[in-house]
């Protein structure tokens, strides 16, 4: 760390001290950084993709099966760009299972359903890339997809590449089933190659479940990586990919990513401040965001949270260093992650069911040093405190709610 002054980050892990001096430091270019850390940082994927989280829709979460034609392909599109969902980043339109007919065509291609997709995906793609947005589309590294609608692309990674990139798709959703038994280690490098010599930049997402620990081999191979299995619309689901997504938080750098799985947000099953939980936690944790919910018609208080640029920017903050559990205590928790500009994001979490919490937020846990004054910015309230903060910040937040919060030293400190 020769000759960079790291000041109120100290107290960090090492590659995180890395990203904080040279972003601090790059513009005067002063930071010679030579640290294990950054060859750890620097092993990604070369496709360009995936600098901060994707963001997006997919199909899956609120249609199942269902959710792949044309009909409500295009109009999700065109609600995305109505709604002003496109506008705050979600750029990714995404089939998931269930899009292909049955069997190969005769040439061994895959080949779209011919009643829920008559124009073909070429045509799709054409229109979603219309409307300024990308086209996702969906296979499996099996022989079958976990639906067992339509045929995986194991032992067809080339053809399949080369037909996703004549096609103009734009990111690769990759699942697990039906395998064969065949390693991850084999299957996911496979279908990377062949990705990468297709001819046009496709996101690779590995949707491996987590079962082989993939952030640890992911970032070689894909821009993200699944951590857990499938998220459902509850609480309770929600709060455990949360959890396991969070203990691979080292892994997470610009180029590939952690992901807990799709947002359940709008789709019924949760109240709207678990909701809120919801999203605060995947964007402090640099997850995916990719909205699973029917964005044709969302209530005001779903589009509310989706579209909230404040915590948007935190997801997408060009740092891109996931944040973290720093405190439990009880059902009381304190998350934390640096942001560009010597900023915090923290989030104070009620995880009880029925009792208010007071929560403390302490410098000496989320890497401030101590008599660090700060300003707050309440990311849900929209709204700068009056109260300058300085060693903590204590709030009482409601049962199964969260607060979250910027904090920016105030000028006199970074001098
Ligand atoms: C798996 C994936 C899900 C979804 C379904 C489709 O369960 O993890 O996200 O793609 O398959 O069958």
């Amino acid at each position: 760390m020769e000759g960079c002054r790291v000041r109120p980050w100290t107290r960090l892990p090492a590659p995180l001290l890395v990203a904080l001096a040279c972003a601090a430091a790059a513009a005067v270019g002063e930071c010679r950084v030579v640290h294990v850390g950054e060859a750890h940082r620097r092993s990604m994927l070369a496709n360009g993709l995936g600098a901060t989280p994707p963001m997006g829709w997919n199909s899956w979460n609120h249609f199942g099966c269902d959710g792949n034609g044309e009909v409500v392909i295009r109009e999700t599109a065109d609600a995305l760009v109505s709604t002003g969902l496109a506008a705050v980043g979600y750029k990714y339109v995404n089939l998931d299972d269930c899009w292909a007919e049955p069997e190969r065509d005769a040439k061994g291609n895959l080949a779209a359903n011919k009643k829920t997709l008559p124009h073909g995906i070429k045509a799709l793609a054409d229109y979603v890339h219309s409307k300024g947005l990308k086209l996702g589309i969906y296979s499996d590294a099996g022989y079958k997809t976990c639906a067992k609608a339509q045929p995986g692309s194991l032992g067809h990674e080339e053809q399949d590449a080369k037909t996703f990139a004549s096609w103009g798709i734009d990111y690769l959703k990759y699942d697990n089933c039906n395998n064969g038994d065949t390693k991850p280690l084999q299957r996911y490098p496979d279908m990377s190659k062949a990705l990468m010599q297709a001819g046009r930049p496709i996101f690779f997402n590995l949707c491996e479940w987590g079962d082989m620990h993939p952030a640890r081999w992911g970032a070689a191979y894909g821009n993200s990586w699944r951590t857990t299995n499938d998220i459902e619309d509850t609480w309770n689901s929600m709060m455990s990919r949360a959890d396991q997504n969070e203990v691979w938080a080292e892994y997470a750098r610009p180029g590939g990513w952690n992901d807990p799985d799709m947002l359940e947000v709008g789709n019924g099953g949760m109240t709207n401040d678990e909701y809120i939980v919801h999203f605060s936690i995947w964007a402090i944790s640099k997850a995916p965001l990719i909205i699973g919910c029917d964005v044709r018609h969302m209530s005001q208080d779903t589009y509310d949270i989706l579209a909230n640029k404040e915590v948007i920017a935190v997801n997408q903050d060009p740092l891109g260093i996931q944040g973290k559990k720093v405190r439990m205590e009880g059902s009381s928790e304190i998350w934390a992650g640096p942001l560009t500009g010597y900023r915090t994001a923290v989030l104070l979490l009620n995880r009880h069911d029925k009792d208010e919490a007071q929560i403390t937020a302490h410098w000496d846990d989320i890497g401030l040093p101590a008599g660090t004054a700060v300003e707050a910015r309440d990311l849900w309230m929209h709204k700068t405190l009056d109260t300058k903060f300085t060693d903590k910040m204590s709030f009482n937040v409601t049962p199964h709610a969260a607060r979250m919060f910027m904090l920016t030293p105030l000028k006199s400190q970074m001098d």
